[in-house]
């Protein structure tokens, strides 16, 4: 049989009862209480934040974030000379902001001595992918593919993720 289940939770959804004559408060009670179930299931592991807490000081947690916002910045930046066809320009942005010539600028050898392990290495791991980002948006000027330099680019964007899916300092 059907039932109109009311209410937000339910979205006055039809659903089907497999045993009609179990239609009365009690299960009405216990399908709630599975849907709550299964929408606590569904949704935990979205809320769920087993990132690693860095401790810094204060100073340097500010430096690194505003780093991290000039990397985005320069992500922005190197995406839009990629669609203006400027590849030089895309490739000088990631090798002079985000590639290996960054380091010092960034104070990074000081900041990593700071870092877990696994953070210091995906943080190379990012400078590495973004000098070779470069190398290929260059070739791409000469080649005229535009697809391995998104490739390149896409490297460059999994370090991003990887490290802010593992750690976090606030
Ligand atoms: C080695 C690790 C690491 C890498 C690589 C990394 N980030 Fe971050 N980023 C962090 C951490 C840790 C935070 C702070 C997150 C938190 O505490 O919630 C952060 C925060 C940020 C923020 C927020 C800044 C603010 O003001 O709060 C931006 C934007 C950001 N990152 C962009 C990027 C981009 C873009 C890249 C890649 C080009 C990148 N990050 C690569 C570790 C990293």
């Amino acid at each position: 049989m059907l039932l109109q289940l009311r209410g937000p939770l339910f979205d006055n959804r039809k659903v089907v009862l497999l045993y009609p004559h179990q239609h009365n408060q009690l299960t009405l009670v216990s399908m709630r209480l599975i849907t709550l179930f299964l929408i606590a299931l569904t949704t935990l592991p979205l809320h769920a934040d087993d990132r690693q807490k860095v401790e810094f000081p204060p100073m340097m947690r500010d430096h690194m974030l505003a780093n991290m916002r000039d990397h985005l910045l320069a992500l922005q930046e190197i995406t839009a000379q990629l669609s203006a066809g400027d590849y030089d320009r895309a490739a000088d942005i990631a090798e002079s902001r985000l590639g290996m010539s960054s380091l010092e600028s960034h104070g990074a050898s000081h900041m990593a001595r700071m870092m877990p392990d696994g953070m210091a290495a995906t943080g190379t791991a990012m400078h590495r992918a973004a000098s070779r980002f470069a190398l290929t948006a260059r070739d791409a000027d000469v080649e005229g593919g535009l697809s391995k330099a998104f490739g390149a680019l896409s490297d460059v964007m999994e370090q991003c993720v990887a490290c802010h899916a593992a750690y976090k300092v606030h």
